[in-house]
């Protein structure tokens, strides 16, 4: 078993369930997955001691679990134009208008944009109150729903202002994924795919239970070993410094897993570039983006200059020298972040990447 985990059948009459503990001391929790298991929100609820909960859900009330105790539904919508503070603002506004006590518990309903702007706004209310994620998107069980990380974005720049609130439990219902329109199911394989990078294992051709079990416990064990990001939680950057330059870029006509994979073939021929893997390893990357059906070429219209600006501001570079960029790459002791890739290299490597 690796070090700060625990993954087990879930234990709770939910036999395909998986279990995957993250172990953070007494804020530790666990993040259930598998079909039905929405229906342990009461009680987890129950476990809290809450007497009264705010569920703010971005899917049909029909689809939100009972959670044994009275409740707000407050209404949401999943998309970057709402992760906003005005949004976090709002919801505040209602969370108190609810009478919600320290004591009580957000729930949230929905994908990565809704659960990243509550878990904000729980953060901030009351400088704290329990939040139970059940994320409804591929993207948001793989990844954003567990860890802790909340944020809204800026006009200047997304998830610029955010906090670490850790869950108290994340509930990640596969029957959701049943909803979902298939390009938003792709985008959920973006993270998936770059698992593979990050010391996952090869998770082609496992179920899709499966396939989120073996992400979560993975960030689990990296949130775990580095809950804010000071060193390996670099790791799930994988991908992503590309990744968020074409999602600006694009105005988002890029969805996030789709820039990761473009950004994870690129991660895949930079590394080869500066000589750190060899051709097979490159090859491996575009492999395996493409297996999940994933897009790996470049927009027509990004324009290198713009990406190289865009960068620049992402906060691993802070430390770069000047002509310098940050980015997490594959190497002969596997992935790590690398502080000093000279801008020249990656203008190279982004002149050289396949148009659509
Ligand atoms: N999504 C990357 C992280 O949670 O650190």
């Amino acid at each position: 078993m690796n070090r700060g985990t625990r993954s087990a059948a879930d234990g709770t009459g939910h036999e395909s369930a998986r279990r995957v503990r993250v172990e953070l001391g007494e804020r530790s929790y666990d993040v259930h997955i598998g079909s039905g298991v929405r229906e342990l929100l009461a009680e987890h609820v129950a476990r809290l001691g809450a007497s009264r909960a705010v569920v703010v859900s971005a899917r049909p009330a029909g689809l939100v679990p009972d959670p044994g105790v009275p409740y707000r539904l407050i209404e949401a919508a999943d998309g970057e134009a709402h992760k906003t503070l005005a949004t976090v603002g709002a919801l505040c506004r209602q969370f108190a208008d609810a009478g919600l006590g320290r004591e009580d518990v957000v729930v949230s309903c929905g994908g990565g944009t809704t659960t990243d702007t509550v878990g904000l706004a729980a953060a901030l209310y009351h400088r704290g109150v329990p939040v139970i994620h059940l994320p409804t998107s591929l993207l948001a069980q793989v990844d954003a729903s567990t860890g802790g990380k909340t944020a809204v974005n800026l006009p200047e720049g997304k998830n610029l202002v955010g906090t670490y609130w850790q869950p108290k439990a994340v509930l990640c219902d596969t029957d959701y994924l049943r909803t979902l329109p298939e390009r938003e199911r792709l985008n959920g394989y973006g993270e998936i795919a770059r698992c593979h990078f990050i010391g996952a294992g090869d998770l082609r051709g496992l179920s899709t239970v499966e396939q989120i079990t073996a992400s979560v416990r993975r960030k689990a064990q990296i949130v775990s070993a580095d809950e804010r990001d000071t060193g390996p939680r670099h790791l799930l950057n994988y991908g992503h410094t590309l990744a968020h330059a074409l999602e600006t870029e694009t105005g988002f006509g890029l969805r996030h897993g789709e820039a990761v994979a473009v950004g994870t073939v690129f991660a895949g021929r930079l590394a080869g570039a500066l000589g750190r893997i060899g051709r097979a390893r490159v090859d491996e990357h575009l492999d395996v983006v493409r297996h999940y059906g994933l897009p790996w070429r470049l927009p027509r219209g990004a324009d290198v200059d713009a990406l190289i600006g865009l960068m620049r501001l992402d906060k691993k570079a802070s430390g770069s020298a000047p002509g310098r960029l940050a980015f997490v790459l594959d190497g002969p002791s596997g992935a790590e972040l690398v502080r000093d890739v000279p801008e020249e290299a990656v203008r190279d490597c982004l002149a050289e990447m396949p148009r659509d």
